[in-house]
């Protein structure tokens, strides 16, 4: 087992405290998997993440986990958001904070849908990107991209997921990410098709 780092059991540390991303990792991995994230981890710094990328940004978070934690531990970080094609890939890597500090979600989805206002049907395109960085001490050892294609609506339906997900509806489904059962969002997702490559990597030989 190559890349087998996991020491005694199937465990994995995801460098986030958004409960909502650990749940969604807790629900593709299954119970074969110990899941912690930094929640479990209160000592350990918050790192700047003044990447331009999202595989810079999940970089700088997997490593700054990974060195606190040890060489035996797989630190996974998730650096992910929201690009929406009228707004020249906006949120992007801003998506966590676009209406500024302590806006929420909320804010974040009503600002996004400000600036849409008015933008017809055919021009709503968008997209989530996620891309997973895999951590040991010092080093990244691999990163993994995922996207989902859809389109934004004009208000925000559903209670389900987080983020922007009651203002998306992904390809080839009628409702928003907010509206879907948990189980589609995580058969289709950006995480879940990142997390696929993070998966057969994680076995290769
Ligand atoms: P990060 O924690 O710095 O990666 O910021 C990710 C932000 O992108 C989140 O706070 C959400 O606003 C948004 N985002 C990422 N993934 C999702 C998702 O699956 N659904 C809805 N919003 C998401």
């Amino acid at each position: 087992m190559g890349h087998d780092m996991s020491g005694n059991g199937r465990k994995i540390v995801i460098a986030t405290h958004n409960t909502h991303k650990t749940g969604e990792f807790r629900a593709l991995l299954g119970a074969g998997w110990e899941v912690e994230d930094l929640t479990a981890y209160p000592e350990l710094p918050v790192p700047v993440e003044d990447g331009v990328t999202f595989a810079e940004n999940a970089g700088i978070k997997a490593v700054s986990a990974a060195r606190r934690l040890g060489d035996g531990v797989l630190v996974v970080a998730d650096d992910s958001g929201l690009e929406v094609d009228a707004l020249a890939g906006r949120p992007g890597i801003f998506s966590a904070r676009y209406a500024g500090p302590g806006a929420g979600d909320a804010g974040n989805r009503e600002r996004v849908l400000e600036e849409m206002r008015g933008v017809p049907a055919g021009e709503r395109g968008a997209r989530f990107r996620c891309v997973l960085a895999v951590a040991r001490g010092e080093e990244v050892l691999a990163s993994f991209a995922g996207a989902v294609e859809g389109r934004l609506t004009e208000a925000a339906a559903g209670l389900g997921g987080f983020g922007y997900d009651p203002i998306f509806i992904p390809e080839g489904q009628a409702g928003t990410f907010g509206e879907l059962p948990a189980e589609v969002k995580n058969g289709l997702s950006h995480r879940a098709r990142a997390l696929a490559g993070l998966l057969a990597w994680l076995d290769e030989a």
